[in-house]
């Protein structure tokens, strides 16, 4: 099955950390293979020391982080899984989707390397014989799947992704798109479905002067830019503090690939990818009043994942079932776009849990992972182990020598943080250990958990520079074109996730809401 993660880790400088076995499948001929490493990760900060966990403190501290979420936060709940999709698209390895006699060493290291372009979405375009499978004859539209019908509820055309034809059951299940890790759940895959209805919509809407040679190049930047303003204003704010956002986007960056020249390829910190972006786990809910069926928590994060092609078997048919189509009324603030009419009751609305050190319980046991290894918070520590990365305080100290200004939690602090993971599960020298040599992961959950859920110092840092970084080497990129601004939202300066699934949608609360 395709991992979510990494399996190994190339570190520029370093070479190849990690397990040796079971990582990306060869993608591409092998004199090519032989020559480039296979995704371009960094370390942002310095090596870590040898004073990591033990596995039994792994494993403790693992088991006690996925007792049950520390409560839900503000964020809406659909925020939870634009952060996985973009996570998706940032770790995206291009060559999966490209023919290797076409590509050429500076496109080798573009495809392999961290940017918010959307190639998730895109593939490597209509034209790369790979990619054409994910778009319409016309080469414009990017393909929509098709629910099953199911009671009285007919089959509806664009609300699942486009899946395979092939004989197999499995392979008529598996989702054509150029990432199959979005279709890991059933949120992220209907995320991913709004996206192709934005790109198509936006392909309905281009002006008839522009040439058609030319269509799906300006969509694609239309799109891109539009996403990328998403991810700035609504989505980066939410889960750090907005004065750090602002810092970095207006003054520019301290800590990571500073004075890079801003088109050259970026690379992807393990600080981000091991510890910091995994936030969104402790976001995930263990149950979502869904949809008008699947009400009152009867869409339990083990349906999500049974109703996706990659960790389920879309409850048993090839396409989804009719009546687990999102709700996105429950996922997103409509109100917030002034759309009071698109909104649901307090009760029916899902937020995400607070960022803390508290899992919910369904990630101790992952579908898809052998015995032993499904435990997703010893996962994320043993992770970080392997690449041996730097702990929370020595982060602290990096940083504050790059001139960011933060407060070092003290030990009591991670000690005891705020209604999260208990560390009494450790024996007293364990937990003296542990504090004061805090894996990076749970320091940054910790440092939330003391903020109200939301990231701050180490975290907030890590997680807005990278986002920055990625942006600003993306081949669109609102940080190179600082003057540009969203035409397809309310006014200029205003475009949130509500208002894509507004363009996407029409607007219509049959289309946000088909099942009532
Ligand atoms: C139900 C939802 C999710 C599941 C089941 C899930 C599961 C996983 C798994 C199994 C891994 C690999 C762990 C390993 O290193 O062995 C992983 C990695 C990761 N996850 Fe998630 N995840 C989910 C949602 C999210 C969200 C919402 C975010 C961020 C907002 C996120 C960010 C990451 C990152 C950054 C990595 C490392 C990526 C890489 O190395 O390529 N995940 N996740």
């Amino acid at each position: 099955m395709e991992r979510h993660g990494s399996e190994t880790y190339f570190v520029i400088g370093e070479g190849l950390l990690g397990e040796t076995v079971g990582g990306r499948d060869r993608t591409l001929a092998a004199e090519l293979e032989a020559v480039s490493p296979p995704f371009r990760f960094s370390r942002m900060g310095p090596r870590g020391t040898q004073r990591q966990p033990t596995e039994s403190i792994r494993e403790k501290v693992g088991n006690v982080m996925v007792e049950g979420g520390g409560g839900p936060s503000q964020i809406p709940a659909g925020f939870t899984y634009l952060g996985q999709f973009a996570d998706h698209d940032l770790t995206f390895d291009k060559t999966s989707v490209m023919l290797g006699e076409n590509v050429s060493p500076a496109l080798l290291l573009q495809a392999r390397s961290p940017s918010l372009d959307l190639d998730s979405l895109y593939g490597a375009g209509p034209t790369e014989p790979k990619s054409a499978k994910f778009y319409e004859a016309d080469g414009e539209h990017l393909k929509v799947g098709t629910t099953d019908a199911i009671g009285n509820i007919p089959a509806k055309e664009g609300f699942d992704l486009p899946r395979g034809v092939g004989t197999s059951p499995a392979d008529k299940r598996k989702a054509v798109i150029p990432d199959p890790r979005n279709d890991e759940n059933l949120a992220v895959a209907q995320t991913h479905a709004a996206f192709i209805r934005f790109h198509n919509r936006v392909v309905d809407t281009l002006p008839g002067s522009v040439p058609q040679a030319q269509r799906f190049s300006v969509a694609r930047e239309t799109v891109t830019k539009h996403y990328q303003w998403i991810l700035r204003t609504d989505y980066l704010p939410r889960v750090c503090p907005p004065s750090v956002v602002n810092s970095v986007f207006t003054s520019g960056r301290k800590a990571f690939e500073v004075g890079a020249v801003p088109t050259d390829v970026p690379t992807m910190p393990i600080e981000f990818s091991v510890a910091a972006f995994r936030l969104g786990h402790s976001m995930i809910r263990s149950a979502y009043n869904w949809n008008k069926i699947f009400d009152n928590g009867a869409g339990t994060l083990d349906f999500l994942f049974l109703f996706s092609g990659l960790s389920g078997d879309l409850g048993g048919g090839k396409r989804l079932p009719s009546n687990w189509i999102a709700d996105f009324r429950r996922l997103y603030d409509f109100g917030e776009a002034g759309r009071a009419d698109l909104t649901v009751a307090e009760a029916k609305f899902n937020r995400a849990m607070r960022i803390d050190t508290s899992l919910v319980n369904p990630l101790k046991t992952l579908p898809g992972f052998p015995a032993g290894e499904r435990n997703l918070a010893f996962r994320n520590l043993t992770r970080a182990k392997m690449v041996t990365l730097a702990t929370g305080q020595q982060m602290v100290t990096f940083l504050k020598g790059k001139g960011v200004t933060l407060t070092k939690l003290t030990a009591a602090q991670v000690r005891d943080g705020s209604n999260g993971a208990s560390l009494d599960v450790l024996t007293p020298s364990q937990r003296t250990a542990f504090v004061a040599d805090t894996p990076l992961w749970f320091y940054i959950l910790r440092e939330a958990e003391l903020n109200q859920g939301r990231l701050k110092g180490v975290g907030a840092r890590i997680v807005t520079e990278t986002f920055h970084r990625a942006m600003e080497g993306s081949q669109a990129s609102i940080v190179r074109d600082p003057t540009w601004h969203p035409t397809l939202g309310p006014d200029n300066a205003t475009f949130r996730m509500v208002d894509l699934l507004l363009f996407a949608f029409k607007g219509k609360k049959t289309l946000l809401a088909p099942l009532g």
